[in-house]
């Protein structure tokens, strides 16, 4: 173990050093107040993203993204799903009929494709398509493809979706400006032995929308707190400035919020802490999605490790020392963040074990309930954040009753957050709004399937 410290610490008590630790931490407390502030700038900012005049410059960018109908529940038929945007790539092969029915197979995506030249994702990912399709024998189909593809893309139409940036951790040479579906088609052309049809390109979000709206019919917003943050909602037609198709039936469309870039002009500064400073500089993406980045799971886990190490060196932990692993970027996992809170109130047990693998293997109690203090001040204030997006939605839309879909590993794993955001979107809603909060099962699979089969039910009918 290494002294951080910058000089011997005069000996605290366990009552002096608890209550630094919480002085330390408050900076990550948002108040009532605050949250109503940041409503105010992400509804203003979604304004400007939907605007002709102002999207160009807007950071919130607010896509349409040409899905105008939800599912009816009576979608049939086979497809073929892609799903590219988290830590790994599925291929999937889903059968609506009353029921759905899913197989999939995840791939990895190794580091230095998601860094590497485009040509070599997309080759790479028509591979893993080629031999699933090998594998599954579904070689003499053509079946019907829906892409879930979960960055920020400004579409052109419900098959062309030019990629605006890179976020998450991929940066892919020669991709941003393009559009995904062609250097997909071309990907697999180079190979020539697939033959498939792209009926559907589409965000995360998007997808889990459309899967948990085929079977709940109040369901207009789709939410991820994953690997990222991101959510889309129906917005009326006319609300869309940029919509430059005509305006028929239904005018309505789904739109892409691109959330997690709110803040990159700098109006969530007066929430953003030097620990949220130090991520975004030791980022690839410096100064981009900064909410995202004070809430998402790429970044959870390195917040709670930065306030740690600023605690160790003001000798309100492990005694001032700390271990070489816990000095390492990226080392404390945002599933601790999760583990540890999962531990009944009193026990340590899941906590203990967390910090013996992080080479603390003589952490006290008050250790213990400090690490576990600091883990649920940075989830909550994600959560908190999350929910002040989640109301700005249900909010514009007005509605009496709407069900938010939800999916991502945070929302997914973590054994608060779902009660945290009901109960700080049930204090930022207007009054009489009611919402609930849906686990949405595999919208990115799923949905995209959905996508695909209402777009030909759509095409059957007109
Ligand atoms: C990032 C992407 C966005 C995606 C989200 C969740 O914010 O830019 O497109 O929906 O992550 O995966």
């Amino acid at each position: 173990l290494t002294r951080t410290a910058s000089e011997e610490m005069p000996h605290m008590s366990e009552d002096i050093i608890e209550a630094k630790v919480r002085e330390i931490c408050q900076e990550l407390v948002l108040s009532p107040e605050v949250l109503k502030e940041v409503c105010d700038c992400l509804q203003e900012e979604i304004n400007k993203g939907l605007a002709k005049d102002s999207h160009p410059e807007a950071t919130v960018k607010c896509f349409p993204t040409y899905v105008r109908e939800l599912p009816n529940g009576k979608e049939e038929g086979r497809f073929l799903a892609l799903d590219l945007g988290g830590t790994n790539f599925r291929v999937l092969l889903i059968e609506f009929s009353s029921k759905c029915r899913m197989d999939s197979k995840i791939y990895a995506v190794p580091q230095p494709i998601m860094v590497g030249p485009g040509d070599g994702l997309f080759d790479h990912i028509a591979e893993c398509l080629a031999s699933f399709i090998k594998e599954r024998n579904l070689g003499n189909e053509l079946l019907p493809l829906g892409f879930t593809f979960s960055f920020p893309c400004k579409q052109e139409g419900l098959t062309k979706a030019r990629l605006a940036q890179w976020t998450k951790g991929f940066k892919c040479e020669g991709v941003e400006g393009r559009d995904v579906v062609e250097l997909l088609k071309q990907a697999i052309a180079r190979r020539g032995d697939v033959q498939i049809k792209i009926c559907a390109v589409l965000n995360d979000t998007t997808g889990t929308l459309m899967s948990c709206a085929w079977k709940n019919r109040n369901c207009r917003i789709g939410l991820i707190v994953g690997t990222g943050t991101n959510a889309c909602y129906m917005e009326k037609l006319e609300k869309v400035e940029l919509w430059d198709e005509v305006i028929d039936d239904p005018p309505q469309v789904v739109i892409n919020t691109e959330w997690g870039a709110f803040g990159d002009n700098g109006c969530l500064d007066f929430v953003r802490t030097e620990y949220d400073n130090n991520i975004d500089s030791e980022s690839v993406n410096p100064g981009k999605q900064l909410y995202e980045k004070m809430i998402s799971g790429m970044y959870m886990g390195e917040i709670a490790r930065q306030v740690l190490v600023r605690l160790v060196s003001e000798g309100l932990l492990f005694g001032g020392f700390a271990s070489d692993i816990l000095l390492e970027k990226g080392s404390f996992f945002t599933k601790y963040i999760s583990e540890i809170e999962s531990d009944k109130s009193g026990d340590f047990n899941n906590c203990r074990a967390i910090l013996e693998e992080l080479g603390f293997n003589d952490a006290t109690d008050a250790d213990c309930a400090n690490v576990r203090h600091v883990c649920e001040c940075v989830s909550r204030r994600a959560a908190n954040l999350t929910a002040a997006g989640v109301s700005v939605l249900l909010n514009r839309i007005g509605e009496e009753s709407v069900t938010v879909a939800v999916d991502g590993s945070v929302y997914r794993f973590h054994p608060h957050f779902h009660n945290l955001m009901v109960e700080q979107i049930s204090q930022l809603v207007k009054p009489g709004i009611k919402f609930d909060l849906m686990l949405s099962e595999d919208g990115s699979g799923r949905g995209a399937a959905l996508v695909a089969a209402v777009a030909s039910r759509c095409a059957a009918m007109r």
